[in-house]
Formats: structure tokens, sequence, C-alpha cells
């Protein structure tokens, strides 16, 4: 049998996008996307969609109101659907046993409830959210023990891959699609019917099958690895400031060994995102929780290291500065976690922001994509600033790079957007104070032609030359 009707449960940064898709390649299948947010809901039938990200609209343009649907009508969308994907939130606990490592599966589990109570035909549950291994486990306990007479259900893993700012060609061309299931005659019926949905658009070649606690831990192993790479370069960018190599240089010479590749070696500020740290904690948690304090600590390191190049990166700014920034203009140059996004989850701005902060900073940040009042919500927050007094005094938003550079002492640079490189820095250079500083947590200006114009520039992994003008 062919699904006809879909639901996905969480219309975030996954389930908005994941569902349009699936809505734009299976124009047989009815998707509805819900959530308990009336407000996101409304924006995702709105001009205004609630994420931005390269070549969504299009497609939501394309689809909605044809086969894909935004409802917070959750109830209905349930009982109708032959699959529903669970997409919903898996942050990191702040409270209780596992603070501050373990996933908080309070959302997943609520949904599933939400599953158990509503459906009253057989349904196939995908755990499309990012879980601990054998999360499908406490899915369909919870499923089973709740069921309606005659309902019985199938609980699938089918980990999202997309990446934020690429989401879209991520999901038409995924590297591999991964669906794992139980090892049963109903079990691999239900992956069928999966594979089914996927093949519409993805050969069969490139869709995975496999046992359902192969396919939770693959997705956390891949996000372990990815974040651990980006670690072992800024690790590695610490060495090249001290003993005069290049770091660009050092990633160029070892991606190019076709057995490691070049993606994922450019150094940077640290990784944000709202996944790469929760990802790890939770395996490190479990690792521990398995007795496995080796491995536990082997992960840790990945997220001490990103830890430690957030902080180096800002103690440069403050010693370039002649080791003081009270009172000190600081253009803050991008406040997303990376480019071509508006999320701002773990975003080393932040980081950077509360450093200069505390150390009596004026900040004057820009970013193309992220509304003034999230940043207010990033920075208002009681673990970034102490005083809320502060926020008015010295924070200002401003809606142009040329406003927030103006009359400032350094332009810190956090997230790599192509229009930054665009800009025209010779103007910029005029109107600010001097010695005028750019520091770039993302190396990815021209410095040679800053430095003409009269930049004193400082970057990652490149040894800062004696004169103090490199
Ligand atoms: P998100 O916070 O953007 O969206 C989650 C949505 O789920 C929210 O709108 C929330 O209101 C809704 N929700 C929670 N409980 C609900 C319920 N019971 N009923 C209806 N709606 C409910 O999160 P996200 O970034 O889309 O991430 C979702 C999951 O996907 C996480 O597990 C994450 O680790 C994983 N993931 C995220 C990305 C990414 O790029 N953001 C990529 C791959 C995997
Ligand atoms: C990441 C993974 O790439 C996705 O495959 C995964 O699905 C997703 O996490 C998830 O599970 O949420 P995302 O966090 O959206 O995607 O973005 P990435 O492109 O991975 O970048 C993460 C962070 O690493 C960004 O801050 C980025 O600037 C930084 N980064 C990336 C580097 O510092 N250097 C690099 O070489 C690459």
């Amino acid at each position: 049998m062919t699904p006809k009707k879909i639901c996905g449960i969480g219309a975030g940064y996954v389930g908005g996008p994941t569902c349009s898709v699936i809505a734009l390649k299976c124009p047989e299948i009815q998707v509805t996307v819900v959530d308990k947010s009336k407000e996101r809901i409304a924006q995702w039938n709105s001009n205004k969609l609630p994420i931005y990200e390269p070549g969504l609209d299009e497609v939501v343009k394309k689809c909605r109101g044809k086969n894909l649907f935004f409802s917070t009508d959750i109830e209905k969308s349930i009982k109708e659907a032959d699959i529903i994907f669970i997409s919903v939130n898996t942050p990191t606990k702040n409270f209780g046993n596992g603070k501050g490592r373990a996933a908080d599966l309070k959302y997943v589990e609520g949904a599933a409830r939400m599953i158990a109570e509503l459906a009253t035909e057989n349904k196939i549950v995908v755990e499309k959210s990012t879980v601990p291994v054998r999360s499908a486990e406490s899915i369909i306990n919870i499923l089973r023990a709740n069921h309606k007479p005659g309902v019985t259900y199938q609980v699938l893993s089918n980990p999202e891959f997309l990446a934020e700012g690429t989401a879209i060609d991520d999901l038409l061309h995924p590297d591999r699609v991964l669906i794992g299931g139980e090892d049963s005659a109903e079990g691999r019926a239900a992956i069928e019917q999966l594979c089914k949905v996927y093949e519409n658009w993805i050969p069969r070649k490139n869709i995975l099958t496999m046992n359902t606690w192969s396919s939770e831990l693959s997705k956390l192993a891949a996000n372990a690895f990815l974040a651990q790479r980006i670690s072992s370069i800024n690790s590695l960018s610490a060495v090249c400031e001290a003993t005069g190599a290049d770091v660009s240089e050092v990633a160029l010479a070892v991606g190019l060994d076709s057995r490691i590749g070049s993606k994922f070696l450019q150094a940077s500020v640290g990784f944000g995102g709202s996944c790469f740290q929760k990802d790890i904690l939770n395996l490190v948690y479990i690792c521990e929780c398995l007795n496995l304090p080796e491995v536990a600590d082997y992960w840790q390191q990945v997220i001490n290291m990103n830890e430690y190049q957030k902080s180096r990166f800002s103690a440069q700014v403050i010693e370039s500065l002649f080791n003081t920034v009270t009172d000190k203009q600081i253009a803050l140059l991008g406040f997303a976690f990376k480019k071509n996004t508006g999320d701002t989850r773990e975003s080393p701005a932040i980081h950077v922001a509360k450093t200069l902060l505390d150390e009596g900073a004026k900040l004057h940040i820009y970013d193309p994509k992220v509304e003034e009042e999230q940043i207010m919500v990033d920075l208002s927050h009681s673990c970034v600033i102490a005083e809320p007094e502060m926020i008015k005094n010295r924070i200002s938003i401003h809606k142009h790079a040329y406003d927030a550079t103006k009359n400032t002492h350094a332009i810190v640079l956090c997230t790599e957007w192509d229009e930054f490189v665009e800009l025209d820095y010779r103007r910029i250079y005029a109107n600010m104070m001097k010695p005028a500083y750019i520091f770039d947590g993302r190396k990815f200006l021209d410095h040679e032609e800053l430095r003409k114009i009269g930049f004193i520039v400082r970057t990652i992994g490149k040894k800062i030359m004696k004169t103090g003008i490199s």
C-alpha cells in the first residue's frame, strides 16, 4: 500500500522544510505539518515564513494549499495520516538527572502520548528528531501501552541530516536516507512504505535500511564526527598561531589526502547551531550511563576544544585592543551561527558578545537575517547578562553594516555572510577610530587588501607579526 496522507508533528527547522520537500516530490501524498504553536503555524501560512532557508519560499509557494498544509488541528491530522513524522525539539536537559548533558525527551514523549490518545487506525510513527539510542523503544512502549483496541503501531527511525542554510538542497539530494526498523514482517513492511515515499526522488541505492538502534546511533555519530573535524582543525589553529604555520595551508594540505577529504576543515571561532553540542553531550551522557567513561571523555574533548576556541578568539580581541575594551565601541558583524540562516541557537557570536560585554565594551551588532528581537532575547538571557540595564546602554542593533561599524574601534566578524565580503572597506575604514582593527573569526575576508587599506587584521590560525601590524 502506498501512503496517502502524512502528518508531520513539529513545524520547526526540520519539520517545515522536510515536509515541504516531501509534498513537492510526492504530489499524490497529502502532507500536513502540525504544531502546538499557533504563532508558528500562522507564520507558515503567511508570506513571511518563520525560518529563513534559501529555496524554501519557492517550495512552500508551489505546494501550500495543494498537497501541503500547515495546521494546529493536530487531532484531525493524526487521525487521517498513514505515516506520522515526529520532528519535535530534543534540547539538552536543563534540570534534574543528566542536567546539561542528556537530551530532554519530554516533547517526543508528549507527541507519542498524543498519537496514542488520538489514533483510531494503524500508524507508522517515524522518529525524525535526533534522539538517544533506544528511544524508539520508549515510543513503542508508550504507544502499545495506550493503544485503542485493534490499533497497531510500527516505529521507525529516520534521522535527518540536513544542514541549515542548505536544507532544501540537502533534502533534494541527500547523500543517504537512513531508515531503521524492527526485524519482523510488520517492521519490514513499514520500512518498505517509508522507502516508497523517498523513492519518489531518491535512488533506492541511497536509501539504507538497518536495525533501529544502528540508525539512531548513526545520527549521533555523524554529528560527532563532523564536529570532531572542526575541533581538530581548531586545535591546530592554536598551534599555527604559536608557530607561524597557517591553518588554511595546513587544512588544504591535509584535506587533499583523499582518505581525509577537504570538507569541514574550516577553522573558525567555533562551531555553533542547535545540534552539534547537544548531540555530543547526549552521546557523552549515554556513554557514562553505559559505564564507558573513556569513550565519554573522548567525545567530551570535542566540546571542550570548541569552548576553548570561542574563549581564545574573544581573548585575542581583548588582548589586541591593548588589553582593555572598557567603553570601546565594537562592531559585531554576524550573529547567526552560520551564513544563510537566521538561527542563533548556540551561536559563537553570543559567547563573543558576552565576553566583550563582561569587559565593558559597547556593541554595535548587525546581521542580515537575524531579527533585532532575537538578538535581544539571546543577549538578555541571565547566563549572558547579569544586569538587565546593561542591554539598553551597551548594545545597539543596526540595519546596515556601515552604520554598525561607524565610529567603532574594531570589527569582529562572527558569521561568514557573503555580503560582508562585498562591503566597501575603504568607506568603513574612513569612518572608524584609528587604529582600526578587524578580527576575522571566519577567515573569509581578503586580509592583504584590508591591510593595504590600513586595517590591523587578526584572524584565526595565523601568527601575529612582531611589529603588531601583521
Ligand atoms: P525546532 O525547535 O525548530 O522545532 C520543533 C517544533 O516542535 C516547535 O515548533 C515546537 O513547538 C514543536 N512541538 C514540540 N512538541 C510538540 C507537540 N507535542 N505537538 C506539536 N508540536 C510540538 O526544532 P528543529 O531544529 O526543527 O529540530 C527538531 C529535531 O530535529 C531535533 O531533535 C533536532 O536535533 C533534529 N535535527 C535538527 C536539525 C536542524 O538543522 N535544526 C537537523 C537535523 C536534525
Ligand atoms: C549540522 C550537520 O551538518 C547536519 O548534517 C545535521 O543534520 C545537523 O547539524 C543537525 O543534526 O542539526 P548545521 O548545524 O545546520 O548542520 O550546520 P553545519 O554546516 O554543520 O555547521 C555547524 C557549525 O559548524 C556552524 O557554526 C559552522 O559555521 C561550523 N563549521 C562548519 C565550522 O566552523 N567549520 C567547518 O568547516 C564547518
